[in-house]
């Protein structure tokens, strides 16, 4: 499949939740990615606080732009539209993107385009040129606030195959890290923490094993609790983490497998927050060989929330004929979007 990109550099913004990001890219090549975190400011509170985030969005929107368009080599006099996430997310925080994305729009008389922030995520392994002709992909989403298994047709058509019935895998992550003293965001901290660990020391559920195609993680909570309580001093938090990392782990390459049996597919691909986590990227990989199709994780820094994937599929959806008005709108919650029509490539 040839995909068609815009044919001019395309700003992309992205302020849903913690990270304030700007990025340019120009077709699937990115040009520069931004990530100006605010994790030190809401790791004393444990999670993210909506209005401390959405100020300190405010802050850092504008030398986060300008370090875009620096690393790009461009002035905004070089690009050609504007992408930015709208949704879902935190409004407070969406809004600050998108108010930002419609002045630069409106000032330099460029098309605008709302990014569904899950479409980012799924279309982030687009990055590498190699997963273009990759589709049908699986693509299995897991991040603080998902965890999807997606059937991607091609870009812009998707069905949702699994779904969480409880915590997202990142939550499960930051959760079990704050009952093992490990502190926030609590994916990285549980990583380090099980370097060394055993993760057979402990056994904690991998809850659904059996026919249905869905992910629950709620019960790994409540075991990690009641270990904590009662190992009390005794407790080995490397190996209380690595124990931790194995469930989660094997719960999501367990149901990715069965769903990657059941159609078939040319790639796997493991997008979002948690696909940083080394262990997870390791087995997904070993799977997709095992089920002789290709393997896409992104790069790290295009797995946690970043403006360079809003870019990416912002772009094909304008290359499409896609616009926004000037009342583009930020929206908490979003099904994922409809398809789009690819132009005769
Ligand atoms: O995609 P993301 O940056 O934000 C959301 O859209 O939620 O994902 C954040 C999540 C957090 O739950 C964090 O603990 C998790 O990704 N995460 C990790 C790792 N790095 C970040 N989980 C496991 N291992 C990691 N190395
Ligand atoms: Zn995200």
């Amino acid at each position: 499949m040839s995909l068609a990109f815009l044919d001019r550099p395309v700003l992309g913004i992205e302020t849903s939740c913690d990270e304030t990001s700007a990025a340019v890219t120009l077709g699937s090549r990115v040009l520069s990615n931004i990530v100006s975190s605010q994790i030190d400011l809401h790791r004393k509170w444990g999670g993210v606080v909506p209005e401390m985030a959405a100020r300190a969005h405010v802050e850092a929107i504008l030398p986060v732009l300008d370090e875009a368009l620096a690393g790009a080599g461009l002035t905004l006099a070089g690009i050609g539209a504007v992408a930015v996430t709208n949704r879902p997310g935190l409004v407070g925080a969406l809004s600050v993107g998108v108010t930002s994305a419609k002045a630069l729009a409106f000032d330099r008389g460029l098309p605008l385009l709302g990014v569904h922030h899950l479409e980012g995520h799924l279309l982030s392994p687009l990055a590498d040129p190699a997963s273009h002709n990759a589709f049908p992909m699986l693509a299995l989403v897991v991040s603080g606030g998902h965890t999807e298994l997606v059937h991607v047709a091609e870009p812009g058509a998707y069905r949702i195959v699994a779904e969480t019935l409880d915590d997202a895998a990142g939550e499960a992550f930051d959760k079990s890290a704050r009952l093992l003293g490990l502190g926030y965001p609590g994916g990285r901290a549980i990583q380090e923490a099980a370097a060394g660990g055993d993760p057979k020391r402990y056994a904690l559920p991998r809850a659904l094993p059996g026919d249905s195609a869905h992910f629950s993680f709620s019960g790994l909570k409540t075991a990690v609790l009641r270990l904590v309580e009662k190992e009390a001093d005794r407790l080995s938090v490397g190996d209380a983490a690595a124990s931790v990392q194995a469930a989660i782990v094997d719960s999501l390459v367990h149901k990715a497998a069965s769903a990657l049996e059941a159609q078939p597919y040319r790639a796997l691909a493991l997008v979002g927050g948690v696909a940083a986590n080394t262990s997870l990227r390791t087995a997904l990989a070993a799977e997709a060989d095992r089920a002789g199709v290709g393997f896409f994780a992104p790069a790290l820094d295009m797995c946690t929330d970043n403006a360079a994937m809003i870019a990416l599929s912002g772009s094909l959806r304008l290359a499409a004929g896609e616009r926004h008005g000037w009342d583009l709108d930020c929206e908490a919650n979003a099904p994922l979007p409809a398809p789009f029509v690819l132009p005769e490539a």
